[in-house]
């Protein structure tokens, strides 16, 4: 089954062609094409992302990053007749949906090379959790090309997609259940028990700052700029985890909830009482501390459900030290419970876990009734 994603939840326009075989019993991908495009640069001035300016970019970039992969996919009809025209339906249904889209609605239209239908079974988009306005934009896309290609439609969870990421390893082993998941972004830190594919159920989750969330609060508070993460762990590199003692949130509660706000703020006094500091300590302490409750919480879920494997995914799984000590204390604790990291490139958004993500769900919504939401839980 040969599924187009289509993900544009926050700051990133992505368009991915995922071949997804053996089912929910024993799922392998190919990943045909992953073309991403970060806005980055554009939100960097603001210190975080504007969900207009995400929108607007989003409809600039769609059709450039779809002809992109479908390029690299091989999978571009270049054979379109000079003649093809719409039928007056579709061009009405297509564009009611892209109405609020109109630059975009207009590029389609006049894309000849886009009205063939490429060689796909479904459309998978992200409907949610993410910023509504980014999110509308992609979801009305996919809307219309489902309608233009008359391909099935396939709404997608964004965290179920950060979940699916570790599985696009071309020769990875098989997930084992139960699972446990720990999801770690921008906007969320959640661990997840996963009884099959498809069964999530969040059994932890943070109380206030999301760990993203408090890796790029701490790294503006060290003037390192946005996004912080990758900042703190590249200065982290060179400093020393044990010279300033943080606090570790929630670690000795029963629980597997999280609270990163304390931490937050911890660095914050650390900063105003000491003159003189050496960030790159600030840095290693903060990431340690950080990382220990992170990895000590899901450990403790593992044990808590005789998990068979764990799983990690969201932006904040591209952290070296996370996936390192992950590994280390798992292995030494729960021997026989297999780790699933996926590859750094894949942690942060894109469409191919979209794609893996939507072939393990497969539940079809017919167009129309698809909608943005904002705060979709798994
Ligand atoms: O999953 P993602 O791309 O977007 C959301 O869905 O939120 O996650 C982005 C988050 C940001 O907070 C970023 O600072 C963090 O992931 N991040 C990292 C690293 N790379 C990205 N945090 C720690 N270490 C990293 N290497
Ligand atoms: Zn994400």
């Amino acid at each position: 089954m040969k599924i187009l994603a289509i993900e544009t939840s926050c700051d990133e326009t992505a368009v991915a062609i995922v071949e997804g075989v053996g089912g929910k019993k024993a799922p392998r991908f190919r990943v045909l094409a992953n073309t991403v495009n970060s806005q980055i640069s554009l939100h960097k001035k603001w210190g975080g992302v504007v969900p207009n300016i995400a929108r607007r970019e989003h409809q600039k970039q769609l059709i450039p990053v779809l002809l992109e992969a479908l390029t690299a996919a091989g999978l571009l009809q270049k054979q379109f007749s000079a003649e093809h025209k719409l039928p007056k339906s579709t061009h009405v249904k297509i564009s009611n949906y892209l109405a609020r889209e109109e630059a975009l609605l207009e590029e389609l239209c006049s894309s000849p090379l886009l009205i063939n239908a490429p060689d796909i079974d479904a459309i998978a988009v992200t409907y949610g959790p993410g910023l509504e306005p980014a999110l509308w934009v992609g979801v009305n896309f996919a809307r219309a090309l489902s309608i233009l290609w008359d391909k099935p439609l396939i709404p997608t969870n964004h965290m179920a997609g950060h979940i699916a990421a570790a599985l696009l390893e071309e020769n990875n082993p098989h997930v084992h259940f139960p699972a446990i998941a720990l999801l770690v972004s921008g906007g969320h830190t959640e661990i997840v028990l996963i009884k099959k594919w498809g069964d999530y159920r969040i059994i932890g989750e943070t109380q206030d700052d999301a760990a993203g969330e408090a890796f790029d609060k701490v790294a503006r508070m060290l003037g390192l700029g946005y996004p912080g993460g990758p900042k703190i762990s590249k200065l982290a590199k060179s400093g020393n985890r044990t010279t300033i003692p943080f606090p570790r949130p929630m670690l000795t509660r029963p629980n597997l909830h999280f609270s990163f706000s304390g931490l937050k703020t911890a660095v914050l006094y650390y900063l105003r009482d000491h003159k003189r500091y050496n960030k790159a300590d600030v840095a290693a302490a903060f990431e340690d501390a950080a990382v220990d409750v992170l990895v000590a919480k899901t450990l403790h879920a593992a044990e808590q459900h005789n998990a068979k494997s764990i799983i990690i995914g969201g932006g904040v799984a591209a952290n070296a030290h996370l996936r390192n000590e992950l590994t280390r204390r798992a292995k030494k604790r729960l021997p026989k419970t297999a780790v699933f990291l996926p590859s750094p490139a894949l942690t942060t958004d894109n469409a191919a876990m979209i794609g893996a993500a939507a072939y393990l769900n497969q539940k079809t919504t017919p167009p129309g009734r698809v909608r943005a939401n904002a705060n979709l839980r798994l």
